[in-house]
């Protein structure tokens, strides 16, 4: 019995040792190892602390911009340093490009054009990965769709998707927008009619673009499109507003409250989709999920993640879009009339759709208050740039707030809402170098909605300009944050008048 005893307590130190080993291996040896091979070869950036990296200042950064957010009530534009102020406080001391840690988690941080050109040059759309690290954080939410997969399963996978958003598809979308938003504006009106014309439009056009992609994706009016809809936003918030630790070692334990949550929620929505695709009966192909079932190129399950996918990926960057408009339309109301003349005009003449006003007033918006804040990328080979080599595993982290805010390429008044800047240069708005303007991303995982987005965001705001007036109310606090894309932390209350 002693010589068992011991044997076993012998078997339980030595078990102990190696988990102690390698506890110490992967907070400590190996992410050290990294480091020193990132500075040798040749990139600056923060000192990590490890097993956090850089987390606990971003924290406190974090922490201290909110306070001052929530005490402030200034409207400012210039807010890089409001939604990212460790990287803009970095980038003072490390200029534009340089390493981060998220746990033992290396980022190149990327904010400068030309190296983004250079980096990007070298490597096709099929090539590039996602964060490893990101994967398995948000895999409730996108799975493996679009936004996700890498290399040959990428490729057949947009090929598999680029039809539903071919312009002759769009046409017949386009009507599917008009009854969510008619409801949306009739609401408002019954709203103003009973005395209450203060709103928060943040959330009113964020339900009607949910019911807008329900629609495009499966044509459904009914609870099952609203019951996802609400799911994923619950999914959502129980992701990002956690006390998050991504890249640290056993941070999946640390959180695993939140983590179940997300998951159970991650379930149920598949289970959900899955009972709404099982039923499909295939013949519309008008639907976004009649492009995913033809031919059987993809799997139920890749279905399925396609669909959550659109979800996130379509509702949210376009609700911002046209949360950003309508705030600054209401601070700028000279942009309101000139839209509504622009209508006028259009509508009046009966000529084809150009909406000249319009599309710099779009790009203009997604260049000040861009719904998608930053673009990752992790390198699946090694890439070299100029005499920088970013080895094959590089995490890489492109701050598009920081690029489109930059007064070297945009000029003096890059943080004011100045539309006419895109009249001579549609494209770009006349900065100075071409990758400084990357609202629906770059290279070939550009978005592949972005013909679908500009259609709805020009169809919802041509239908709200015709019937109703916006200002600001007085109880709007301007809080600008990340919650994967940018949002007004506290909604967006207007008063809103019909014309
Ligand atoms: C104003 C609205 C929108 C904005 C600002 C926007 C922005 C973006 C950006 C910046 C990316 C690239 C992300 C990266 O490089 O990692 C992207 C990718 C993507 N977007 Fe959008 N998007 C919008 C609307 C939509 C809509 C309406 C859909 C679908 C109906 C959509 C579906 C996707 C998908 C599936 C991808 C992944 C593409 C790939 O990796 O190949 N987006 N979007």
């Amino acid at each position: 019995m002693g010589l068992l005893e011991g044997y076993f307590r012998s078997v339980m130190v030595g078990l102990v040792l190696y988990l102690l080993l390698r506890l110490i291996l992967s907070c400590l040896i190996l992410p050290i190892l990294v480091y020193r091979k990132i500075r040798k070869n040749g990139f600056g950036g923060p000192t990590p602390r490890f097993p956090l990296g850089n987390i606990r200042e971003m924290k406190v950064d974090t922490k201290i911009i909110n306070n001052d957010a929530s005490s402030s009530l200034a409207i400012s534009h210039n807010i890089h340093s409001i939604v990212f102020p460790y990287f803009a406080r970095w980038q003072k001391s490390h200029g534009q490009v340089f390493v981060y840690w998220l746990g033992k988690e290396p980022f190149l941080y990327i904010a400068e054009p030309e190296f983004l050109k250079k980096m990007s040059s070298r490597v096709h759309g099929n090539k590039w990965g996602k964060p490893n690290v990101f994967k398995h954080d948000r895999k409730p939410m996108f799975g493996s769709g679009l936004v996700m997969v890498e290399g040959d399963d990428w490729v057949r996978h947009r090929h598999v998707i680029n039809p539903a958003f071919s312009p002759p598809n769009l046409k017949v979308m386009a009507s599917l927008l008009l009854e969510p938003a008619t409801k949306m504006l009739e609401r408002w009106t019954t709203l103003i009619n009973s005395g209450k014309p203060e709103m928060d439009v943040e959330k009113e056009i964020s339900s009607m673009t949910g019911e807008i992609i329900a629609r495009a994706t499966f044509g459904l009016r009914n609870e099952k499109g609203s019951e996802v809809f609400e799911k994923l936003r619950a999914m959502q918030s129980t992701l990002f507003n956690s006390n998050r630790y991504v890249g640290v070692p056993f941070s999946h334990w640390i959180c695993s409250k939140k983590n179940l949550e997300a998951k159970k929620l991650g379930k149920e929505i598949d289970q959900l989709l899955w009972s709404i695709i099982k039923d499909w009966d295939g013949s519309h192909h008008r639907y976004l999920v009649g492009y995913l079932m033809e031919g059987e190129r993809l799997s139920a399950r890749e279905i399925v993640d396609e669909c959550k996918t659109f979800f996130f990926g379509a509702h949210e960057t376009t609700a911002m879009a046209l949360t950003w408009t309508l705030l600054l339309l209401a601070i700028y109301p000279q942009w309101q009339i000139q839209l509504r003349e622009e209508i006028r005009q259009v509508i009046g003449d009966g000529e084809d759709i150009a909406f000249t006003t319009m599309g710099w007033v779009m790009n203009e918006v997604l260049r000040v208050y861009s719904s998608a804040p930053n673009a990752q990328r992790q390198a699946r080979q090694d890439i070299k740039v100029d005499d920088l080599l970013i080895p094959n595993g590089t995490n890489m982290w492109i701050d598009i707030v920081s690029m489109h805010h930059d007064p070297t390429i945009w000029g003096d008044e890059a943080n004011e809402f100045r539309p006419e800047r895109f009249k001579d240069d549609h494209l770009y708005g006349g900065c100075k170098h071409k990758m400084e303007f990357l609202p629906f991303g770059f290279g070939g995982r550009m978005c592949i909605g972005k013909n679908f987005a500009i259609m709805e965001y020009k169809v919802v705001l041509i239908l709200m300009l015709t019937r109703f007036s916006f200002s600001l109310s007085p109880t709007y606090r301007h809080s600008p944050s990340i919650f994967i894309s940018l949002r007004p932390r506290y909604g967006l209350p207007l008063i809103v008048q019909p014309l």
